[in-house]
Order: C-alpha cells, then sequence, then structure tokens
C-alpha cells in the first residue's frame, strides 16, 4: 500500500516544496516516469504512485498551486488514484486541504487502499460516471477551490465536465491540452480559453522528450479572477 506519510514527509519542508526541481525528484522517486510519446512507462507495484503525468509539468503546476488557497478540491477521473494521492498530501501541507473527492468510473485500486487505511480521513471516492444524474445530484449545493477534469476525453465530455463544473470552481485544470493523442481535449482547451479568454490561465506543457510530438499538458483557469 502506498505509504501517505512518507509523502507528506516530501512536503514538510515548506521551502522545499515550493522548488520545481525538488517536486519533480519527488515525483520520481513517488513512482510516475516521463510520459513517451502514446506508451505510457510507469513503476506500477503497490507502494508506489503510478501517475499518468509528465513529472516537469506536474511540478510546476503543483508549485503553482501552493500559492492558491484550496480547501475543496475535486478530481474528475483518477484511473489508480496515484496523482489524486500525491496532489492531495501536497495541498494538504501547502494550502490548507480540508476536503478532497475523487470520482471515477472505476475503482481506483491505490486510492480505495489508502481511504480503507484511514491514512486520508478528508478524502472520498466516488463511484460515479461523471455524466449521470447521481454525480449532478452530488454536486447540488457544492463548491471547490479546484476542479481537475481528467475523466473522459472525448471532445463532448471534457466540455460537459466544463460546464458542470465551471460554476461550482474557482479554479479548473484539464489535463492532456496539449496532447498529441488527446485531439478532443486539445480542441475542448483551446474552445474554453478561448470563452473565458478575459480570466487568467496558465499552461504547464514542458516536454521532458526531444521529439516534436507533444505528450500530456496541465491548463488551469481561474474561473473567478478576471485579467
Ligand atoms: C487518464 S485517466 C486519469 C489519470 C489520473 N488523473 C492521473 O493523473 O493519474 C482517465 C480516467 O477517467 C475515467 N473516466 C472516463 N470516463 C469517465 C466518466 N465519464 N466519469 C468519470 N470517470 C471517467 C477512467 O476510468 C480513467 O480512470
Amino acid at each position: 500500500m502506498v505509504n501517505i506519510e512518507y509523502i507528506r514527509e516530501m512536503f514538510k519542508d515548506k521551502k522545499k516544496a515550493k522548488s520545481v526541481s525538488y517536486i519533480e525528484e519527488c515525483i520520481y522517486k513517488a513512482g510516475a516516469r516521463p510520459l513517451r510519446g502514446d506508451t505510457r512507462q510507469w513503476q506500477d507495484s503497490d507502494d508506489k504512485l503510478a501517475m499518468i503525468q509528465e513529472p516537469r509539468q506536474l511540478a510546476k503546476f503543483m508549485v503553482y498551486l501552493s500559492s492558491m488557497q484550496i480547501k475543496k478540491y475535486i478530481e474528475v477521473g483518477v484511473a489508480s488514484g496515484s496523482t489524486f494521492l500525491f496532489l492531495c498530501s501536497y495541498m494538504r501541507e501547502m494550502c490548507d486541504l480540508e476536503e478532497a473527492t475523487a470520482v471515477d468510473i472505476a475503482v481506483p485500486h491505490k486510492l480505495i487502499k489508502v481511504l480503507e487505511s484511514d491514512q486520508m480521513p478528508y478524502a472520498s471516492f466516488l463511484l460515479y460516471d461523471s455524466r449521470s444524474l447521481e454525480f449532478g445530484k452530488f454536486l447540488n449545493g457544492r463548491e471547490f477551490e479546484l476542479a481537475f477534469i481528467d475523466g473522459s476525453h472525448e471532445y463532448v465530455d471534457v466540455m460537459e465536465d466544463y460546464r458542470l463544473l465551471k460554476d461550482r470552481s474557482g479554479a479548473l485544470a484539464f489535463h492532456d491540452i496539449v496532447c498529441r493523442y488527446q485531439p478532443g481535449v486539445v480542441q475542448a482547451w483551446n474552445e474554453i480559453r478561448e470563452e473565458n479568454s478575459n480570466k487568467v490561465a496558465v499552461e504547464f506543457i514542458d516536454q521532458s522528450h526531444d521529439r516534436c510530438v507533444k505528450v500530456a499538458g496541465i491548463g488551469l483557469i481561474h474561473i473567478r479572477r478576471e485579467k
């Protein structure tokens, strides 16, 4: 099982935890590997994380988040739950995170073990399709400082997740915004940016390989922050 205390320990030194190179090192230590083209390589074992993330992009994104107040966080599409576990541990130390919700149509095996062990009492998992009525009901009356959309990568679904969460979130983040292999997300991100052209937006799109094909990419829009 993933040891959350070990991960949180990485972020105890707040000065270090604001350094991109240090966080990148932590991401590798925790188990992530650069994404190469469409072959996702990571070391998957019970006690390691399997984040489907480009380490440098994620590191820059996290350091950016460290200057935000994020009390409530939701991630739609968590796979094994690895990025969720890592991000939440970081935000718990750096952003006063109080409540975190993971949503997926499949059971995130790493996350479930951690939740059952009571290492993250502030976090919960919902086995929902983000397009379902149940998820809509759950969202009713709830707000988040940050929502990370990484569920279905089809254009219509990304737009649907965006419409569902935009009025309930201070900031929205999207994964795969420049990814050659995820044209639906790229198109959705470009339209969402256009629709929010008066809002502050940031992109984390460094590539860890030297090929011309871009992978992954994280985009964040401050829905309530005008330029
Ligand atoms: C690329 S993975 C997420 C990766 C994860 N955020 C990470 O960084 O490691 C996409 C996930 O979205 C989930 N998913 C796909 N369609 C969904 C939907 N309609 N509602 C909720 N989750 C969905 C899939 O089951 C899958 O686990």
